[in-house]
């Protein structure tokens, strides 16, 4: 093998700005990428083996045959690497051999694609690392199918494409009907704002459960209004045909959603003041807690905490049932919200939540 033959990369988790459950219904999302990232250091080895370790799993180290990944057993963290390296083999693409070091500190079972993050640190190192001819598009298809068919959770391209194709003071504009994205200037800091995240502490998974159920949901209700998928619907009143209620709850959804990620993208291109798009924002989490019925007592909560704490907007977010919310504060009335969260959550018996800021930050790369 030539070139490079050991080095470290990362990729970040994302917070989605505006946009959920919307991907695997081709429509539009606006995430960002957080400051927080899985580490992978990667070593070529040519004994046709994977050696997995986790500094968050001291001890636990997996060695894997290339050859049988299609029959591994493995189940938990590092099924996700081994998924990746599974999909670059099953594509193709030639793997001797190779040793995976992972380091992650993005919050787990947050709603902030802890798992995309691990895919795309170990996706960019094999790319890099074996001079792979892989786009950026095949990479984000590589992480999302090991996370539908190795670690079994029929997830959409949301997370990977944040991951990999975010760019620091941007949003990123994903229209996934069309495979297009486009970079949006997001500089809240020049606004005198603060995007605040509150991890409610109740961990979510999408393997099966709730998320599967949404999306065969959406794939009804498309079917009861004759269309490929609920992109092609813009006029929220024909969601009404749908005779079932579950089915056109979530039509609803998905519709109103669309719009509100185009509205947010125009104010951005606009160059409106950011606080205009709060209101379209707690818009959204009314949206994923009425009609999508995703929410959770710990995330309505949170959002009434912070928009009783003069937040301009504020809404849950990632796949729903636990996780966090995001709020738009003016950066003054920061503590000020975080407090209000804290204090509801001690009211009502809650595990205390954890907060942090998030700064738009730049994608998956190589980091030495
Ligand atoms: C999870 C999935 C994504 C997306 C979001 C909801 O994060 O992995 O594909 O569907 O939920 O927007």
């Amino acid at each position: 093998m030539s070139g490079v033959e050991q080095g470290v990369w990362v990729a970040p988790g994302r917070v989605n700005i505006i946009g959920e459950h919307t991907d695997y219904n081709d429509g539009y999302a606006l995430p960002i990428a957080l400051p927080h990232v899985v580490r992978c250091a990667a070593t070529a080895e040519s004994d046709a083996r994977v050696m997995v370790s986790s500094r968050q799993h001291p001890g636990e180290v997996i060695t894997e045959p290339i050859a049988g990944l299609a029959d591994a057993t493995v189940t938990g963290w590092a099924r996700y690497p081994l998924g990746v390296v599974h999909e670059y083999v099953r594509r193709g693409y030639a793997i001797a051999g190779v040793r995976l070091e992972l380091d992650g500190a993005v919050p787990v079972g947050a709603g902030l694609s802890s798992s995309a993050a691990v895919e795309c640190a170990v996706a960019v190192a094999l790319r890099d690392l074996f001079e792979l001819p892989v786009t950026d598009a095949e990479l984000i298809d590589i992480g999302r199918a090991a996370e539908n068919s190795y670690v079994g959770a029929a997830t959409g391209t949301l997370d990977q494409s944040a991951s990999v194709l975010c760019t620091a003071g941007h949003a990123l504009f994903l229209d996934f009907g069309r495979g297009e994205h486009d970079q949006v200037p997001f500089d809240l800091a020049a606004a005198g704002l603060t995007l605040l995240v509150a991890d409610t502490n109740t961990p979510h998974q999408h393997a099966g459960g709730g998320y599967a159920q949404r999306r065969k949901e959406c794939e009804q209700a498309a079917a009861a209004l004759g269309v490929r998928s609920l992109r092609e619907i813009t006029d929220i009143a024909a969601v009404e045909r749908i005779a079932a209620d579950a089915p056109r709850r979530r039509a609803r959804h998905i519709v109103s959603e669309n719009a509100r990620v185009l509205e947010v993208v125009r104010m951005l291109h606009d160059g409106r003041d950011p606080r205009e798009i709060g209101p379209i924002l707690t818009a959204g989490h009314a949206s994923l807690r009425d009609d999508f019925e995703i929410s959770t007592p710990q995330l309505d909560a949170a959002v009434a905490a912070a928009l009783a704490a003069g937040a301009h907007g504020a809404r849950m977010v990632g796949g729903g049932f636990g996780g966090s919310i995001i709020a738009l504060v003016d950066t003054d009335r920061l503590d000020a919200t975080v407090e209000s969260i804290e204090n509801r959550f001690h009211t009502e018996g809650f595990a205390q939540p954890r907060t942090f800021v998030a700064v738009p930050s730049a994608g998956a790369r190589r980091e030495s």
